[in-house]
């Protein structure tokens, strides 16, 4: 048994679009006990079962394990040149144009070893960790066709054994058309043999880029159908570059998440609250791309859940940092400190329909962070250094450092 005591509890369990600390419901003077890999006790610590291993939380904060719900954290190759590019004023759309873009990271991930973008992966999932993220959802779509987009599957699960946190992968085969493919015999092989056997092969999720110069409406639709029906949890890259009807697609295929939402509409809202769809915004990828991020507080008036997440990928978003997310999601999104907080946790277990995770509740995963600091306030103001200083993945710690102490 593990108990963490005299820690304010952070448990999760209030509402997203409370005041202050109300999302959070701490418990003061509190404690989590995990037996195995299960929550067993959440209280005060005056009350938590005797003996086990114990760590003295000194009234630093306890919250449940992060959930990074959108991550392209599987590629080779370093596209700076194309950042500094656009420093200099290209467009994003102008660099894909010209060859650049996700087709550059498409060759250069084709070209190296298993071994390679393996090790590339476990080193950003490492520093994940270290920020006290748990669970990092791990999308492909740098592969593009049957064959490589299958080994970025099976790279992703096996990145995940003994990571220190649980990797959920996501098949994004509609992330760009293939470069030596035309668009309708790459969406029939999708549908036909990638997305069956994908799910065989253990995806959890199924994706789509939206987006003029990826793939249109219908395109999406298909193949989110297909994943659907394969038993996969859908998301949709929605009105990031242009409102394009994103956030009504994804309520109406019923998707889990739809993600980006820089220019979703008013309708679009409207939608996602109706079908109950998680909005992921990506506040950080806002900021590399020198865009305007999306606004939290629409989706909240119309009571959607917000969830926040990285978007580690190489063209668009290279900071690999959670604290650095909280501090965007509060100073470019518009969330509080603690309605962000809850974004990287309840909010983001919603994003990717986990119900055993996300909030501390007895029976649930063991999955835990103990911050240095006392104060929710305190993450994203600190922004830029990690913050955690114990995490506990399925009832194990998986990483220590020292208290912060400036
Ligand atoms: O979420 N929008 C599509 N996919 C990524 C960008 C990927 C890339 O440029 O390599 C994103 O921003």
């Amino acid at each position: 048994m593990l108990v963490i005591e005299h820690a304010r509890v952070a448990t999760m369990t209030g509402p997203q679009a409370g005041a202050a600390d109300a999302p959070l419901a701490i418990v003061e003077r509190g404690a989590v006990a995990c037996e195995d890999d299960r929550i067993t006790y959440v209280g005060r610590a005056s009350g938590a079962p005797p003996g086990g291993e114990r760590i003295d939380a000194q009234g630093a904060l306890l919250a449940p394990g992060l959930i990074d719900p959108h991550t392209h954290l599987i590629f080779a190759g370093d596209r700076a040149r194309e950042h500094a590019q656009r420093l200099a004023g290209a467009t994003y759309a102008q660099i894909a144009q010209a060859g650049g873009g996700i087709r550059s990271t498409v060759e250069a991930t084709r070209a190296a070893s298993d071994d390679q973008l393996l090790a590339g992966a476990r080193e950003r999932l490492a520093r994940l960790v270290r920020s006290g993220v748990t669970t990092v959802e791990v999308k492909t779509g740098y592969g593009l066709s049957v064959h490589q987009e299958l080994r970025l599957l099976r790279i992703a699960r096996a990145a995940g054994r003994r990571a220190g946190c649980e990797v959920l992968p996501t098949l994004l085969a509609l992330h760009a058309v293939p470069p030596d493919s035309d668009r309708i015999d790459w969406l029939r092989a999708v549908v036909q043999e990638l997305i069956p056997e994908a799910a065989r092969e253990g995806a959890r999720g199924c994706d789509a880029f939206l987006e003029k110069g990826a793939f249109d409406a219908d395109e999406c639709r298909t193949a989110l159908e297909a994943g659907g029906q394969a038993g996969l949890v859908c998301h949709l890259h929605a009105d990031q570059l242009s409102a394009s009807g994103g956030a009504q697609l994804a309520a109406e295929l019923e998707c889990a998440s739809a993600d980006h939402l820089e220019r979703a509409t008013r309708e679009g809202i409207q939608a996602l609250a109706r079908a109950g769809t998680t909005a992921v915004l990506l506040p950080l990828a806002a900021w590399f791309l020198r865009d305007r991020a999306a606004q939290a507080q629409p989706f909240l008036d119309a009571g959607i859940t917000v969830a926040l997440g990285s978007n580690i990928n190489p063209g668009t978003q290279r900071i690999e940092s959670v604290s650095m997310l909280l501090a965007a999601g509060c100073l470019l999104a518009g969330l509080t400190p603690a309605q962000a907080l809850w974004s990287c946790t309840a909010g983001a277990a919603k994003a990717l329909r986990l119900n055993d995770r996300g909030v501390l509740r007895v029976g649930l995963r063991a999955d835990l962070v103990l911050f240095s600091c006392a104060d929710a306030a305190h993450l994203p103001y600190h922004a830029g250094v990690e913050h955690a200083r114990v995490v506990v993945h399925g009832g194990e710690v998986v990483h220590r450092a020292p208290a912060l102490t400036c």
